[in-house]
């Protein structure tokens, strides 16, 4: 007799999401090549238009991915050298990257350990009168508390900026991200929710002379009644005809690719042994489950990872080093007790909206198969 390989659980399923809108994307593909509008004009027009909507924010410009967007708003919002940023340490580098390519200084704020984002009290417990502004970062898909955070940011008179990288169309108490501070930025890196076919992000705020600056700063300065004059000093950070072309396509899936992700995660939180706790999610949230967090008990996350290898089920880490241990900026030496104990714990299980019912028992079931966890 001959032993069965166990079923593969896929991590991510792109392939499975643009199945659904293939002759679409197809289209594009074939129109551009005939049309050669690759970059500007009237696809990034509706890509933006659609998207700001979709956000309910007023306003949403294309750039060429999320760091971008994030150093852009800060850069529009006259944030720079002798200032200081507060993000959490719990995010991806990029948050920190955006603020140090600014010249502003990096200042790490700790998480809450059930949602693993950043608090109105972490921000009270950092800020200095050289705090210039915050950046909640909405990480997993989980918006932060945005009536905490930004009760905050009001005290300390602190600029709001969002990295709703991981958070399309997540929602705090009915608002989503870009409608309610000063900016939200976007990535739409292929593995996000709304995932472009290469690099690609967006800004959306509702401050009209923030969107007319960083949608100069974002295409060489230019200024908006001619091509060749130049009103400040810009870059090339334009999202391009193709990405806005396909995004148009994808959002319209959006809807009912988050619901799904919904879905899954609701299955997890039934299936799961006792001893994978997945994250706290608050009754205020509409979350988006960009990632399927888990916590796993302390010196057991390889040997759980193996198990899933040997199993064929997907996983990752995010992230294994806190950002403020990351070689860059490491240097300040700072501790950040919650997100020191949450790093080595952490796991991502698979997660995405085509994940099954029995997809999910069958990752539980291997996850009992350890005698810790069950
Ligand atoms: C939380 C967070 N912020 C920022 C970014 C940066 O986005 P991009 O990779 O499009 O520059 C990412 C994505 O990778 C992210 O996950």
């Amino acid at each position: 007799m001959t032993d069965t390989l166990p079923t593969p659980v896929k991590f991510l399923d792109l392939q499975a999401d643009h199945a659904e809108v293939r002759d679409d994307l197809d289209k594009v593909w074939s129109d551009l090549v005939d049309t050669c509008g690759f970059v500007g004009g009237g696809a990034v027009d509706e890509f933006e238009a659609a998207f700001a909507s979709y956000q309910r924010g007023s306003h949403c410009i294309g750039v060429a991915n999320g760091t971008d967007a994030l150093e852009l708003i800060l850069g529009a919002a006259g944030i720079g050298p002798g200032d200081e940023v507060i993000i959490p340490a719990n995010t991806f580098i990029a948050t920190a990257e955006a603020v140090a390519h600014c010249g502003a200084d990096i200042v790490f704020a700790d998480v809450d350990p059930g949602t693993l984002l950043i608090t109105g009290d972490a921000i009270d417990a950092v800020v200095t009168p050289r705090t210039a502004a915050v950046i909640a970062v909405h990480l997993y898909g989980q918006m932060v508390d945005m009536d905490d955070v930004g009760a905050a940011a009001a005290r300390h008179g602190l600029a709001l900026i969002e990295d709703a990288a991981q958070a399309h169309g997540a929602e705090w108490n009915g608002v989503r991200a870009g409608s309610s501070s000063l900016a939200a930025g976007f990535s739409f890196y292929p593995g996000k929710n709304l995932g472009a076919l290469g690099d690609g992000g967006a800004v959306v705020t509702n401050d009209a002379e923030l969107e007319r600056k960083i949608r100069s700063m974002s295409n060489h300065g230019r200024s908006s009644h001619s091509k060749y004059e130049h009103d400040l000093l810009g870059r090339n950070s334009r999202l391009d005809s193709l990405q806005a072309r396909a995004l148009t396509i994808k959002l319209g899936r959006l809807d009912d690719w988050n619901e799904a992700r919904r879905r899954a995660a609701t299955w997890y939180r039934e299936y799961l042994p006792a001893g994978v706790t997945p994250l706290e999610i608050r009754p205020e949230a509409v979350a988006v489950h960009h990632l399927g967090l888990v916590q796993v008990p302390t010196g057991l996350r390889d040997e759980i990872g193996a198990l899933l290898d040997a199993n064929k089920i997907g996983w990752g880490i995010h992230y294994p080093v806190p950002c403020h241990q990351q070689v860059p900026f490491a240097g300040a030496g700072v501790s950040m007790p919650v997100t020191e104990a949450a790093a080595p714990r952490i796991m991502s299980l698979p997660m995405h909206p085509h994940l099954t019912e029995d997809e999910i028992v069958r990752v539980a079931e291997v996850l009992r198969g350890h005698a810790d966890l069950a």
